[in-house]
């Protein structure tokens, strides 16, 4: 099973894919979890060079790099796991792609059209806070240094673009939950579409 968990920055995804891992491997799955961009690529690299310094890079440039790191993901980590039965929990995926580079300026089709080969998760859970002041108090909580898009004005463009994937990706299955609710909750929100 191949599930997404996706939302924007300080939405706490990595505490609740976290949980979520735990409680499938003690229910005795196999579980990868892993995250994008991922660390181990030198697209990654070149990718987190990008977003700690600053400069503008041309988003159409980084929506390419993003992709070209997804595509060694999801063929040497993801798609191997789920062929050996395994289950896969992927922090972002090509929905960040979208809701970010889309919010850059890059032309939506365009985004999609880069992506559409990649396999679509059995589900993917999309992390929503009330107000972008939530995710702002958290990420200045973390006290690692500030990244590109970590900006309220951003990220208040992002929550409304995540509200609308299901317009884009009509066939691709998103539960929505809220990121201000305590992870205990979100992971008993999860269940029911895990089966
Ligand atoms: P993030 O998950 O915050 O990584 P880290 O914890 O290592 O900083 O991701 C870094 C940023 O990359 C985040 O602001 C979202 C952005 N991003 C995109 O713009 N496009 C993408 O396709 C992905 C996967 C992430």
């Amino acid at each position: 099973m191949f599930i997404v968990i996706d939302g924007p920055d300080g939405s706490g995804k990595s505490t609740l894919s976290e949980a979520l891992a735990g409680q499938l491997r003690a229910q005795g799955h196999s579980v990868l979890h892993t995250f994008e961009p991922t660390d181990t690529t030198e697209t990654s690299r070149e990718i987190r060079r990008y977003l700690h310094c600053g400069d503008s890079v041309d988003p159409r440039v980084l929506c390419d790099l993003f992709t070209k790191d997804r595509a060694e993901h999801v063929s040497s980590v993801i798609l191997p796991h789920l062929a050996q039965g395994g289950v896969v929990i992927c922090d972002r995926y090509k929905y960040s792609a979208f809701v970010y580079q889309s919010s850059q300026g890059v032309d939506r089709d365009y985004v999609i059209r880069s992506n559409a080969a990649f396999p679509v998760p059995d589900v993917t859970f999309v992390l929503l806070p009330s107000s972008a002041d939530v995710l702002m108090r958290r990420i200045a909580r973390r006290g690692k240094a500030e990244e590109a898009f970590e900006r309220s004005g951003f990220l208040t463009r992002a929550i409304e673009v995540y509200r609308h994937l299901p317009d884009y990706f009509p066939n691709e299955k998103f539960v929505f939950l809220d990121a201000d609710l305590p992870t205990e909750q979100n992971l008993s929100l999860i269940e029911p579409h895990l089966s």
